[in-house]
C-alpha cells in the first residue's frame, strides 16, 4: 500500500531543527525555528511557570478528562489577556474560548469549523506569512490567497496596496492578520492602521481572524492586544487563536486557544457547541498540564507580576541583540546597512538575505535560517552574536 508513496518536502521551518540536530559543528547556530533561547542558549524554564507547576503536583491531582472545551479557569484566563479584564464583550457572554493544542492547534480548529459555517470563502493571508498558515487553511479545504503586505524597498507595511486589495474582496472572505510582532517581518500596522482595517472588514463584511502568537514580545501584555482591542470595540464578529509556547515558555506543552466573538449570548452557544463538535472530531479534548499552569500563574497576583517581569526580560534581551547584531554587522566593515533590524518587533528579523545566501550561511558557518531570510533573534546570545555577524557580511560579500 506504500509502494507509489513520495517523500514529502521538509517542513521549511520544524524541517530545520532536524537539519540542524543532524549536524555535527559545534560552532552552529539555529536561527530558524520561532523558540527564545536564554543568553546560554537554553529554553528556559520561567521561575512563575516552575511554581504553578510545583503546587500543581505537590496537589497530586487525578487525570481525569477535560471538558471537550477545556479548562474553564484557563479559558477565562486567555479570554482576559486578549480582551482586557473589564471587556464589556466578556461581561455580554460575547466570547467564547476553547482551550487548543497551541496556536496551531487553535487555527487549525478554526479553520475547520470556518468551513462548515462558510464552505466557499476564500482565506487570504499576508504576503509573506508564517509558513504554516497557508498549508493550515488548505488543509482544512481552502482556496488560500494573499494579500500585499511586506514592502521590501521600506522594510515596513505597503498599507496601501493590502487596503486596496481588502476593499476588493467578497463578503465573508475569511483575512487572516498577525495581531502583534508580524511573522516573518517584524513590521506590524500603527494603530491608525489597525483602525483602517477594522472599518474596512466592517464594510466589506469581511472575517477577521487574528493570530495572536507573540502577546508580551514587542511592547507588553496590553499594548500588544491594540489590534484586538481594535476589533472588540468594533461591534464586529471575529476569531482569534492565541499562543502561550512563546510568553510562557511552554513550547512542548502545546498551550493554546480559539477565541470567537458572535452577536450575543446565545449565538455564543450556538457557535461553542459547533466548535465542541470539531473538537471531539480531532483529539476529544486537550491535555491538562501546560493549560493549568498558565491558568495558575494567571490567577495569583505575585505570580503573574513575575511572569510579566520575565517576559519583560525576553523581550528587553531580544531588544539587546537586535541592536547588538546592527552594531555587530557595523564592525565588520559591511556596507549594508542593517539598522532596520532595531526597528522590526518580536523575535523575527527580515534580513533580506536571498536562499541561496541563508544556504551559503548554513554549508559554511552552519548557521539555520529559512530559506525567505527570516533570522530569530532570540536564538542570538552575547557569545554567538559576532559569529554570526560576521557570517552575514562574508556571503553578502561573496
Ligand atoms: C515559527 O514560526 O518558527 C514558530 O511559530 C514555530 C512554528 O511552529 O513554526
Amino acid at each position: 500500500i506504500f509502494a507509489a508513496v513520495e517523500m514529502a518536502p521538509r517542513d521549511p521551518i520544524l524541517g530545520l531543527n532536524e537539519a540542524f540536530n543532524a549536524d555535527a559543528r559545534t560552532t552552529k547556530v539555529n536561527l530558524g525555528v520561532g523558540v527564545y533561547f536564554d543568553d546560554n542558549g537554553k529554553i528556559p524554564l520561567l521561575a512563575a511557570v516552575k511554581a504553578a507547576e510545583e503546587t500543581r503536583v505537590k496537589a497530586g491531582l487525578p487525570r481525569g478528562y477535560q471538558p471537550i472545551e477545556g479548562n474553564p479557569a484557563y479559558n477565562s484566563a486567555v479570554q482576559q489577556l486578549l480582551l482586557g479584564k473589564d471587556s464589556a464583550l466578556i461581561a455580554n457572554g460575547q466570547v467564547i474560548t476553547a482551550q487548543a493544542l497551541g496556536g496551531t492547534g487553535a487555527l487549525k480548529i478554526g479553520a475547520d469549523y470556518l468551513k462548515r459555517l462558510n464552505p466557499d470563502a476564500k482565506v487570504y493571508i499576508s504576503d509573506p506569512s508564517w509558513e504554516n498558515h497557508r498549508a493550515l487553511f488548505e488543509s482544512a479545504g481552502f482556496v488560500v490567497e494573499n494579500y500585499p503586505y511586506y514592502d521590501a524597498a521600506t522594510r515596513g507595511v505597503n498599507f496601501d496596496g493590502m487596503k486596496a486589495c481588502l476593499k476588493g474582496l467578497n463578503a465573508g472572505s475569511i483575512i487572516v492578520l498577525h495581531a502583534c510582532c508580524h511573522n516573518p517581518t517584524g513590521a506590524d500596522l500603527n494603530d491608525a492602521q489597525w483602525g483602517e482595517v477594522v472599518a474596512i472588514c466592517q464594510e466589506r463584511g469581511l472575517v477577521p481572524f487574528l493570530d495572536m502568537a507573540y502577546q508580551g514580545f514587542a511592547d507588553g501584555i496590553d499594548a500588544d492586544a491594540v489590534a484586538v482591542r481594535a476589533f472588540s470595540a468594533s461591534g464586529l464578529q471575529f476569531f482569534a487563536s492565541s499562543s502561550f509556547s512563546k510568553n510562557f515558555s511552554l513550547y512542548g506543552e502545546r498551550v493554546g486557544a480559539l477565541s470567537i466573538v458572535t452577536a450575543g449570548k446565545d449565538e455564543s452557544a450556538r457557535v461553542l457547541s459547533q466548535v465542541k463538535r470539531v473538537i471531539r472530531t480531532n483529539y476529544s479534548n486537550p491535555p491538562t498540564h501546560g493549560g493549568a499552569l498558565v491558568a495558575g500563574v494567571l490567577a495569583s497576583a505575585e505570580l503573574r507580576a513575575q511572569w510579566e517581569a520575565e517576559l519583560a526580560g525576553m523581550r528587553d534581551r531580544i531588544r539587546a541583540m537586535r541592536t547588538g547584531l546592527v552594531d555587530a554587522i557595523k564592525a565588520t566593515g559591511c556596507a549594508q546597512d542593517f539598522s532596520f533590524v532595531a526597528q522590526q518587533r518580536g523575535m523575527f528579523s527580515y534580513t533580506g538575505l536571498s536562499a541561496a545566501q541563508v544556504e551559503v550561511m548554513r554549508e559554511e558557518f552552519g548557521i539555520y535560517a529559512v530559506s525567505t531570510g527570516r533570522i530569530c533573534l532570540a536564538a542570538l546570545n552575547t557569545k554567538n552574536l559576532d559569529y554570526v555577524a560576521k557570517a552575514i557580511a562574508a556571503v553578502i560579500k561573496a
